[in-house]
């Protein structure tokens, strides 16, 4: 052997060995919900599998977790031909409904068939068929996803499915073994978006000044189909797998418990609400837990399905038109209830936006007692047509915050009468309102307003920010009105004997007489005390991108402050950037840039930042270094690209430290392919160099710009 094949021989190991690493980790995060190592940790085993493949272009496989975000899906989707048509469910609503389900179930299996069912949580998103065939070393390879479509034929969403990254790209000889299950199959599922993921997509949505998405369930469905893998990558969708087929569609397993096990252990996300359920007494039981879990999953269910445990039994009972006889689905009653609104008031938040919420006669939904929902803004309520004295239909989705989504007129039903006014001057601190040209929001723009600053400190605390535990409402509001804190930066100088003195009021109950007393009380005893203030002594080791997140300027969220510190290194730099040095960051655009500037050009901001400082916070970050990645990486372009020259190409490739070539050998590291490409597009398929288009090359650059 050659030494150079030598060499090859173990950078092929450690690539296989940190491939295993970072798929057992991707499992236990993603599929798992039990991550065992930090996410610096985790990217950095990526960022060293991301080298080595890069040094040896040549040993890139499909199914490396570097390959999840590739190419963009040229013309659309193509469309392709299902292995068996994808079904819908029949829905039934009521345990009586269910019950006549369950009768017909037995009747037509005949007496001696011995009916079994599994119960599994309905999950609000969109079907997806997943197929995986055979490699050449045992293991299976996702080779394609498929939207439901019409049901006979999907749409080839491949390249955005590959982001997702609780599916499994391969599943290895080994897990194949362990499952029961052959190299060529097909998993059936539901891709959702989770609520954390849907609500920070539209706090997103919303500092672009974007219309919020409506639902999850919309969003995942739009997500799936959007031309930008990046985009769906971003967006965090998760998959959960409900049925296993062979190759041509047939269930490959004699029971659907079985099925979701056997999917289990290959690695799949099978949700853990599931049950074999004997007799209908007991899926009723197992309905009605689920509507008591129902609020607290992280992702929105609308029902519960009921299938027919056994295959054999399902293929005898067959079909009705577009839905199973084997299987129902119990779909809850929508959370939504009719109240009236008995006012409307307005609440301030940190960044002085005045929120119009509907007072409302409490009503029970879901389980809840709601007497508050958010109208958003003063546009919202003209939408609605909104009068107080209204009845309106109210929503609850999830944890979702309630909703006002119509005004009922009927019958029962009479309008109200009285126009709701948005204030001239903010209901906290008096101060004036005003509505920016162009923005639909109204603010009060004191920067010492006490509402504000409730907000300001409760979000600075918060998980995710500062992460100072034990800095909830109720201490605020009292900080505040002893006047203990009157900036951010005060909280570092509190002193146990300032907390000692926050208090509240308890009602007790005399036991022998029944009458209530109500006493002071200490609000934070001697140990949550001592807790808090080494909570907001720790808070000082946060890196600078928190604080940054943590000030609360308006359009900078957590990911933009962590590109904000990344491209100037510390507060300093940052305060006194220019307009046109904030743009050059990535994803920083003039609204943003004007944002910072103006946060920066108030002097009791500036102040601010200067007392968290001597407080001996974080105000530096490392820089991200000019010289980048790409340096040592040879290019190769070929094509006409949509949008770059060829020289534009060029001239980023090189800027960012590449270099480009004219031909194709064993040394390039990427070919940059666009429309048209020819030969060196079948050269570097041959030598399995990686190849780009023209959004993985911009991609490529904005990570290592
Ligand atoms: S079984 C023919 N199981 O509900 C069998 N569907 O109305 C149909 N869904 O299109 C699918 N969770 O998108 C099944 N555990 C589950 C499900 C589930 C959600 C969705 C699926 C389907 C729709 C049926």
């Amino acid at each position: 052997m050659s030494p150079s094949a030598h060499a090859d021989d173990s950078a092929a190991r450690k690539i296989a060995a940190l491939r295993d690493r970072i798929r057992h980790h991707e499992h236990l995060y993603y599929v798992l919900d039990a991550p065992s190592i930090s996410d610096a940790e985790f990217d950095d085993l990526m960022r060293q599998l991301q080298r080595l493949e890069a040094d040896h272009p040549s040993l890139i496989t499909p199914d490396s977790p570097t390959q999840r975000v590739g190419g963009k899906p040229k013309e659309g989707f193509p469309k392709v031909a299902h292995s068996r048509p994808m079904l819908s469910l029949d829905n039934v609503t009521s345990e009586e409904e269910l019950r006549d389900w369950d009768r017909r179930v037995r009747s037509l299996a005949g007496e001696k068939a011995d009916i079994g069912y599994v119960c599994e949580y309905k999950m609000d998103g969109i079907s997806m068929a997943l197929q995986y065939r055979a490699a050449s070393d045992g293991s299976a390879h996702l080779q394609r996803g498929l939207t439901r479509g019409d049901g006979t034929t999907g749409e080839d969403v491949t390249t955005n499915v590959r982001t997702i990254r609780s599916i499994p790209l391969s599943v290895s000889a080994a897990q194949l073994h362990t499952a029961h299950m052959p190299p060529d199959f097909e998993v059936r599922g539901e891709v959702v978006m989770p609520l954390a993921a849907f609500e920070k997509a539209n706090a997103e949505r919303e500092a672009q000044g974007l219309a919020p998405a409506a639902n999850p369930r919309n969003y995942a469905a739009g997500t799936i189909r959007t031309l930008e893998p990046n985009i769906v990558a971003q967006r965090r969708l998760d998959f959960y797998a409900y049925f296993l087929l062979n190759q041509r569609g047939d269930d490959l397993l004699p029971e659907q418990a079985e099925a979701l096990d056997a999917l289990t252990t290959a690695g799949f996300r099978v949700n853990p609400h599931r049950e074999a359920m004997p007799t209908i007494e007991k899926v009723l039981a197992f309905i009605e837990r689920a509507g008591e879990n129902r609020a607290g999953l992280g992702y929105e269910i609308d029902g519960v399905v009921i299938k027919v445990n056994s295959t054999e039994v399902q293929r005898r009972l067959g079909y009705t038109g577009r839905a199973p006889r084997w299987a129902c689905a119990f779909k809850f009653t929508a959370r939504a209830g009719i109240t009236q609104v008995e006012d409307v008031k307005t609440q301030v938040g940190r960044t002085g936006k005045l929120t119009p919420v509907a007072v409302l006669t409490p009503v029970s939904i879901g389980g809840t007692t709601v007497s508050r929902a958010t109208l958003h803004n003063a546009d919202e309520i003209e939408r609605l047509g909104l009068l107080i004295g209204d009845y309106v239909k109210v929503e609850r989705g999830g944890d979702v915050i309630p909703k006002v989504v119509e005004v009922v007129h009927d019958k029962d039903h009479p309008r109200g009468h009285r126009h709701f006014k948005f204030p001239t001057h903010c209901p906290d601190c008096g101060s004036e309102i005003v509505r920016t040209e162009g923005e639909v929001d109204y603010r009060c723009v004191n920067v010492d307003c006490p509402a504000r600053l409730t907000g300001s400190l409760l979000h600075f605390a918060s998980r995710g920010v500062m992460n100072i535990d034990g800095l909830g409402e109720a201490v605020v509001a009292q900080l505040l009105e002893r006047k203990l804190v009157r900036s951010i930066a005060d909280l570092y100088s509190l002193t146990d004997e300032q907390l000692a003195t926050l208090q509240h009021e308890v009602v007790t109950t005399d036991k022998k007489t029944g009458h209530q007393k109500t006493r002071t009380q200490a609000l934070v005893g001697p140990k949550e005390r001592n807790d808090l203030l080494a909570e907001i002594e720790a808070s000082k080791k946060a890196p600078l991108n928190r604080v940054l997140y943590g000030l609360g300027i308006r359009f900078i969220g957590e990911r933009t402050a962590q590109l904000l510190a990344e491209a100037f290194g510390s507060m300093e730099a940052l305060m006194t950037a220019s307009a046109e040095e904030l743009e050059r960051v990535n994803e920083v655009g003039p609204r943003v840039a004007q944002a910072i500037r103006e946060f920066f050009s108030e002097s009791r901001n500036r102040d601010l930042v200067h007392h968290l400082e001597k407080a001996g916070l974080t105000m530096t970050a490392e820089k991200r270094k000019k010289t980048s990645q790409l340096e040592g990486l040879t290019f190769v372009l070929t094509g006409t690209l949509p949008n770059l020259s060829r020289e534009d190409a060029k001239a980023k490739i090189e800027s960012a430290g590449g270099r480009v070539s004219g031909s194709v050998s064993k040394k390039t590291n990427y070919v940059v392919a666009g429309e048209d490409a020819g030969s060196k597009l079948d050269k570097a398929k041959e030598l399995s160099i990686p190849i780009l288009d023209e959004t993985g090359l911009l991609e490529m650059l904005r990570q290592t710009s």
